[in-house]
């Protein structure tokens, strides 16, 4: 099984950064992983020959609401899977909104890619199950069975740093997030792990257990990103 890579580019890359982005990772063989390119919403042209991902989505179809980008309308631009929930953007949306998204996403025939994962006060407080579960149980709330989700378990304290955390560690988050899904009966998932994956120590975070990887900062360097293709595949 080809193991997934999510490129979140976030904000990095203006319009000529990312064409150039695009022109270099066109030499890359990719073909051993599953690569989904989540661009921002005005590079995903520059991106359309790859699998795309949007890093956030609208949960109405139409109407009224200046400044939002709808899955209704990103579906049309051939994007396939959207980014839900993640750390980044939870200060905007409350759970309930999250939930609202995955359905849009689901309805408009995407994959969300829905981040979830603990503070650094929620570890301290021993509160990560809590928090998972919450987090979880609320964004999937009213999804099918059979809808396909990707599961993105990404601690906060670990974005935008140097260290991810241990493999120890995402595995045990996995195993719990695993019972969770069971026991929401979600069958058609992948479980993926993001937070500082870097060239330098992606090596320790190979596992069986894990179905895929999601990079920020990474996915924007071509020399690291052609690096942790080679590990993961
Ligand atoms: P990072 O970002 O790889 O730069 O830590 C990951 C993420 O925000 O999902």
């Amino acid at each position: 099984m080809k193991k997934i890579l999510v490129c979140n580019q976030k904000m990095f890359l203006t319009y000529d950064e990312a064409v150039a982005l695009k022109k270099e990772m066109d030499d890359v063989n990719f073909s051993k992983v599953d690569l989904i390119v989540c661009p921002s919403y005005l590079n995903l042209d520059v991106f359309k020959n790859y699998n795309l991902g949007a890093q956030n989505c609208f949960y109405e179809d139409k109407g009224a609401y200046t400044g939002e980008v709808s899955a209704y309308d990103l579906s049309f631009k051939n994007v396939r899977y959207v980014i839900i929930g993640h750390y980044e953007r939870r200060c905007y949306d409350p759970d309930e909104v999250i939930n609202l998204k995955v359905k849009a996403a689901l309805r408009n025939m995407m994959i969300p890619i829905l981040c979830i994962g603990e503070t650094k006060t929620d570890k301290d407080l021993r509160r990560t199950s809590e928090v998972l579960k919450k987090q979880l149980y609320k964004a999937l709330d009213g999804v099918s069975s059979g809808d396909d989700v990707i599961i993105a378990y990404e601690p906060a304290y670990a974005i935008g740093g140097e260290k991810p955390v241990l493999k120890e560690e995402i595995e045990d988050a996995f195993k719990y997030i695993k019972k969770l899904l069971n026991e929401k009966n979600i069958t058609n998932y992948k479980l993926i792990y993001g937070g500082s994956i870097t060239s330098s120590n992606i090596k320790d975070i190979l596992s069986s257990q894990i179905d895929g990887y999601l990079l920020g900062l990474s996915s924007v360097n071509i020399n690291e990103l052609k690096t942790i293709v080679k590990c993961i595949k």
